[in-house]
């Protein structure tokens, strides 16, 4: 890194706020900044890890009006030309249609192999521009920006990429990891309230996996997160370096990064059932309530005690997350409807339901081959049946 580049970034962080999480995977590990202001500078801290780069930013309509100008013009300060590629917001856009597109102006741009594409938005431009880059001249470089906390603490960091299929989500992509991701938490302030909270359920899901400290911490900073300032920074880098543990651990999903699904079966199915409507259910109101369900159902199988998933609910309710299946009632009227949707989830593998389970707060664990009758006499009481 030359020395101008070192004096923008000393420049950039003033207040010393910021918080770097490395992902360590040996000659592809990268790392993660986090702090407030990193999109005003990410020409020098793109400039300090691909020297030289041109670059493409794929970004989307809504995300364009606030950021794309200021990351273009500090690519500018910095040196890189960059094409700005805008697709429609919405989920609609990760489909093989939309990745044809994107694949096409990157080559329109005649950008090469060791040139870079940025993915500058949420989840949907995350996996859609990281699944581009993976197959545009057969791998490019890759950088994320992520702009909303879902993204920021969960869809930005591992290398899971990928487009929709009329089969279901997610089921085209490939892991392809990025060479740095720029999260900047000043972003976070344009968020919808409802939308904050949905990405919220992603962190609290990292202290009910294996961190329990950091749950208690997030049961006592919760609005200073939400305010933003450094318990916002904290909250995202310690989701960073529980995600980074589990990826270094089991990078494709082989065994630990399972884990990662805690809340995720139940939630999927209550997301099918809604039809993926976002006016019914955004993703992270479905893993809220089915965190809940995880931890209500581990303490009937006699894993955990009661008190956890009582403690787990009187967060995620004192936070406005949904955490009952109440306001789904009318989509999902009795538990074998409810199983159906968990059957058509990735989640099962040969007919065997797998669920993340727990022994209590921050003791999750992988539970195979659980009996469909159990999990049906479950659903029954909760809905009443
Ligand atoms: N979002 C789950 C994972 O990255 O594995």
């Amino acid at each position: 890194m030359t020395t101008e580049t070192d004096a923008m970034l000393a420049e950039a962080a003033p207040n010393g706020v910021m918080q770097t999480v490395t992902v360590p995977l040996g000659d592809r590990s990268y790392d993660i900044l986090i702090g407030p202001g990193l999109l005003d500078n990410a020409g020098a801290h793109l400039a300090g890890v691909l020297p030289g780069v041109r670059a493409a930013i794929v970004t989307d309509t809504n995300v364009a009006a606030r950021y794309l100008g200021t990351v273009t013009d500090s690519l500018a300060g910095a040196g890189i030309a960059a094409t700005a590629i805008t697709v429609q917001a919405g989920e609609p856009s990760k489909s093989f249609q939309t990745l044809e597109t994107v694949v096409e102006e990157i080559l329109d741009a005649r950008l090469e192999r060791g040139d870079v594409v940025i993915a500058l938005g949420g989840g949907v431009v995350g996996d859609l521009t990281g699944f581009a880059a993976a197959i545009a001249r057969r791998g490019m470089q890759f950088v994320q920006m992520p702009t909303s906390l879902l993204a920021q603490v969960d869809s930005s960091v591992g290398g899971k990429t990928g487009v929709n299929s009329p089969h279901g989500k997610n089921l085209i992509g490939a892991f392809y990891q990025p060479r740095l991701v720029l999260a900047d938490t000043a972003a976070l302030d344009t968020l919808s309230p409802r939308e904050f909270r949905a990405g919220y359920a992603e962190v609290v899901k990292y202290g009910l996996i294996d961190r329990p400290d950091f749950f208690a911490w997030l049961e006592n900073n919760w609005p200073s997160i939400k305010a933003g300032g450094t318990e916002r920074v904290h909250a995202i880098a310690e989701s960073c370096r529980a995600k980074a543990d589990v990826v270094a651990r089991d990078e494709r999903e082989a065994g630990d990064r399972a884990l990662l699904n805690l809340g995720h079966t139940f939630g999927h199915a209550l997301e099918a059932a809604a039809a993926y409507d976002p006016d019914i259910l955004v993703h992270g109101e479905g893993v809220s309530i089915g965190m809940v369900l995880a931890h209500e159902f581990s303490a009937r199988m006699n894993l955990a005690s009661p008190d956890d998933a009582t403690r787990v609910k009187a967060h995620l309710d004192a936070v406005g997350l949904p955490t009952a299946l109440d306001g789904m009632r009318d989509r999902i009227p009795d538990a074998d409807a409810m199983l159906d949707y968990i059957a058509q989830d990735k989640k099962v593998t040969r007919g065997e339901l797998n669920f993340i389970l727990t022994r209590g707060i921050g003791e999750a664990f992988v539970a195979r081959n659980v009996p469909a009758s159990e999990v049906r006499a479950f659903l029954a009481a909760k809905l009443g049946d």
